[in-house]
């Protein structure tokens, strides 16, 4: 039985900037936190990323591997060396196999800026201005095979602005991005969400109790 006091062990997957691990490992960092980042990995020797888990002295490994398979048996062995318990994918641009995905389900998390399921892939900032929009935001989801989908665990929602270009927008949606993920994390590290029938009801509850909403300036 896992000791209930214990904080859940997270690897957090990135290939760039990471600011999203910023926010999380700033969450964890609070007393209370049900999670504790204890690995990160990217998948760029050059991640600017890296330097967030060097300043908080976390472990970082680099998966630079040609193909996936190998590069999935790399990453195999340091979350089984690292004890990992929880995956999440911050800004981490490969898709991982399904048998991968499979052998994490429910444990495997993603951010996702926009509000799945509108605009999965990629430029969804300028994609969701030109569809006229006016709600946009992120979505934090467990993995499923298919690319940006899977239960939805927290929505950041914003009023998008007629003077929004895909710049602001992503500027804007980033921000909630770093109130979401963390706030997600927390709600499955704590046991609080679990998927049931493919949705996440918080607390047993059906309908989730996070919506964070940022009103127009
Ligand atoms: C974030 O906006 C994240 O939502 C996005 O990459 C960015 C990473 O930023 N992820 C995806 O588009 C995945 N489909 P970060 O490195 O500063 O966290």
């Amino acid at each position: 039985m896992p000791d209930p006091a214990a904080r859940r062990r997270t690897a957090v997957l990135i290939s760039g900037r990471g600011s999203n691990l910023r926010a999380l490992i700033e969450h964890c960092a609070r007393p209370g936190a049900s999670a504790e980042i204890a690995l990160v990995v990217a998948d760029q020797p050059g991640a600017p990323g890296l330097e967030h888990a060097r300043a908080a002295n976390i472990r970082s490994e680099i998966i630079d591997q040609k193909t996936r398979i190998e590069l999935e048996r790399k990453l195999n062995r340091l979350l089984q060396s690292f004890d990992v318990e929880i995956i999440c994918l911050a800004g981490f641009m490969r898709v991982l196999s399904p048998e991968l995905v499979a052998a994490w389900r429910d444990r495997l998390l993603n951010i996702h800026p926009s509000l799945l399921p509108a605009f999965r892939g990629l430029e969804t900032h300028r994609r969701a201005l030109e569809a006229g929009v006016r709600f946009h935001g992120c979505t934090v989801h467990f993995v499923r095979a298919e690319v940006d989908a899977g239960p939805i665990i927290v929505q950041g929602v914003l009023a998008v602005s007629p003077d929004d270009t895909p710049e602001s927008l992503a500027a804007r949606v980033l921000t909630l991005e770093h109130r979401c993920y963390p706030a997600a994390l927390e709600l499955v590290a704590s046991g609080r969400a679990q998927v049931v029938n493919e949705r996440v009801p918080i607390d047993g509850a059906s309908a989730p109790e996070t919506l964070l909403l940022n009103p127009v300036a």
